[in-house]
């Protein structure tokens, strides 16, 4: 059982953040704060900044700093982030942890632990090339490790499943360049203040049940 938490899931581009906070919202109610779908909302309504985002994503790098924790401030001000939230994907750089660490200093909602997702390369990127995602709900399948009852079809809501534009082999490989370059620095950097836990484990119901007892 977990307790309110305010978290971070820091982890390479297919590490499991997106599927591990689905499995904990179920449970408990956590915020869910995802940059990556914050701003793939953004590219589906056409924005401004959704079309700037867009030629980023695409080439798997990141978009400004300012940017996205601009965004995130004004997510994390919301009533519902009093309860305990999930930051999926954010901060990506120091820069981002440092105007992260001021915006929940104003807020008075400090951070109780960040948890890195340590996976191979090599499982990454099969998994990022055999994902789907539904179209309608979001939620997350895998052609060869967590496949939808019938092909191409969500097993929730009856959606259509695609495969998002930024996991080719190609970008999904820029992708992991830029989370060693720009990402891994965070991980010293939250070890230092004696937030970091790492998960190694990759069976998705043992990283569950390893979170639930650690974080009890
Ligand atoms: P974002 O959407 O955040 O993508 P990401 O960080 O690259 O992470 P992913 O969503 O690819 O992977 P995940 O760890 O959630 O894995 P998942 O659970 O889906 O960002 C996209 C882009 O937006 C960025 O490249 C950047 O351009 C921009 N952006 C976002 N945040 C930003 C920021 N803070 N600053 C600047 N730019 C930002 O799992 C992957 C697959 O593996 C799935 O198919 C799943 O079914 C499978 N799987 C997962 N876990 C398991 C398991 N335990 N066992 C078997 N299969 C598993």
């Amino acid at each position: 059982m977990l307790k309110q938490k305010n978290l971070i899931f820091i982890g390479a581009p297919g590490a499991g953040k997106g599927t591990i906070s689905g499995i904990l919202l179920a449970k408990y109610p956590f915020a869910h704060i995802s940059t990556g779908d914050i701003l793939r909302d953004e590219i589906k309504r056409d924005t401004q900044l959704g079309r700037e985002a867009s030629v980023l994503m695409k080439a798997g790098k990141l978009v400004p700093d300012e940017v996205v924790a601009g965004m995130v401030r004004a997510r994390l001000a919301q009533p519902d982030c009093q309860k305990g939230f999930i930051l999926d994907g954010f901060p990506r750089t120091i820069h981002q942890a440092d105007l992260l660490g001021e915006a929940l200093r104003e807020l008075n909602n400090p951070l109780d632990r960040v948890i890195y997702f340590k996976v191979d390369d090599e499982l990454l990127l099969q998994r990022l090339t055999a994902r789907q995602n539904c179209r309608k709900c979001g939620e997350i399948y895998n052609k060869l490790f967590m496949p939808s009852k019938v092909e191409g079809v969500c097993d929730k809501c009856g959606g259509e499943l695609f495969q998002r534009p930024d996991d080719s082999l190609e970008t999904a490989k820029s992708r992991l360049e830029v989370f060693y370059k720009q990402t891994q620095p965070l991980i010293d950097y939250y070890e230092k203040q004696g937030l970091l836990l790492t998960v190694t484990e990759t069976d998705k119901d043992k990283i569950v049940a390893a979170l639930e007892q650690e974080l009890a």
